[in-house]
């Protein structure tokens, strides 16, 4: 059932739907060579312990990805799969840094994101907008410096965002560049309480004004801040493949789920990074309904959560909850 019903993905790192036959086809393309001779050997080598132990891997992977094609690609296979999984809005996040580290130009990068987001757009009736997340491991000088690239692409780039490894690097190394971004119109989130205490995720609210958090597992240690985010209606992005992917839990019966639910936590579920996690969104939701036996009310919750946390404009937002409410009422369980 949850297939098939209209949902938002909001927590997806676009970089993070490289498959290994599209890296080896890219590798060919771009005469870039990868540690894989073929997708077998590349999925056998996607065991990840912690999160530096997979952002590893998955910064290697994409330095196959150079033209703007590659990403024009990438994106296109990424919305294709979400829309066959019932998707139909989704906020994409794209890691600049990653790239033009290496000499592929910020321009290329979010051209070939965004054309195909429009032609997704046109052909498919698919609705998206894109978050550029800054690699919190990099300085906040860099940071500023992708924010000022980014400016002239402004009307493609809804908010700001944060990734890469989160312990040692706190949110208010990049109060000053959240600041810039929020006076220059974008919207803000941050990858918060991954893997770092819940003080983490009290600063990146109070100091960085981010108006979603993305995972924020660590919270559910303080119950203040537990309080604060379910009484504020501040979304939370949970990624259940991904998050025992990296061993954060054990199984996604541990994921505090049910717990934000019973709560009345705006919580919805996300792929994160599907081609390395192994699943989409479909099944990620198939883990969560199976973990916790969650009823048709429970999964309509989440979906509707999906769009109420989106940056949708809200009379879009309304009118997905209106469908979802209307689907609800017909099965009689809402
Ligand atoms: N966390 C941190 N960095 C990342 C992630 C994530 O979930 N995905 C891609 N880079
Ligand atoms: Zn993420």
């Amino acid at each position: 059932m949850a297939r098939s019903l209209p949902k938002s993905e909001l927590h997806l790192h676009v970089e993070g739907t490289l498959e290994p036959e599209m890296m080896l086809s890219f590798s060919r393309r771009n005469g870039v060579k990868t540690p894989y001779a073929t997708p077998e050997e590349a999925r056998a080598a996607y065991n990840f312990t912690d999160l530096q132990s997979f952002l590893d891997i998955y910064y290697g992977a994409m330095k196959t990805l150079i033209e703007e094609r590659d990403f024009y690609d990438l994106t296109m296979a990424y919305v294709k799969r979400a829309k066959s999984e019932g998707v139909v809005h989704a906020e994409i996040f794209f890691d600049p840094q990653a790239h033009t580290s290496r000499g592929v130009p910020f321009d290329a990068v979010v051209k070939g994101i965004h054309r195909a987001l429009e032609d997704a757009r046109g052909n498919l009736g698919f609705s998206s907008s894109l978050i550029m997340c800054f690699l919190r491991d990099m300085s906040s000088e860099s940071a500023m410096e992708t924010l000022e690239q980014a400016l002239k692409h402004k009307a493609w780039i809804k908010s700001v965002g944060m990734d890469s490894k989160e312990l040692g690097n706190p949110p208010g190394k990049f109060s000053a560049v959240y600041a810039r971004a929020k006076a220059e119109g974008f919207m803000a989130v941050a990858h918060a309480g991954e893997e770092a205490p819940p003080e983490y995720v009290w600063e990146a609210l109070d100091s960085l004004k981010i108006s979603r958090i993305d995972h924020g597992y660590h919270m559910f240690e303080d119950p203040d801040l537990v309080r604060r985010v379910v009484s504020e209606r501040i979304p939370v992005t949970f990624c259940p493949l991904a998050s025992i992917g990296v061993e954060y839990f054990r199984s996604v019966a541990e994921m505090p789920v049910k717990k934000a639910l019973d709560l009345g936590m705006v919580a919805c579920i996300n792929s994160d990074d599907p081609a390395y996690f192994k699943g989409y969104i479909a099944k990620n939701l198939d883990a969560v309904i199976e973990a916790f036996s969650l009823g048709e009310r429970e999964i309509l919750r989440l979906l509707r959560n999906s769009f109420e946390a989106s940056f949708l404009e809200e009379d879009t937002k309304a009118a997905q909850i209106g469908k979802l409410t209307a689907l609800a009422a017909e099965m009689g369980t809402d």
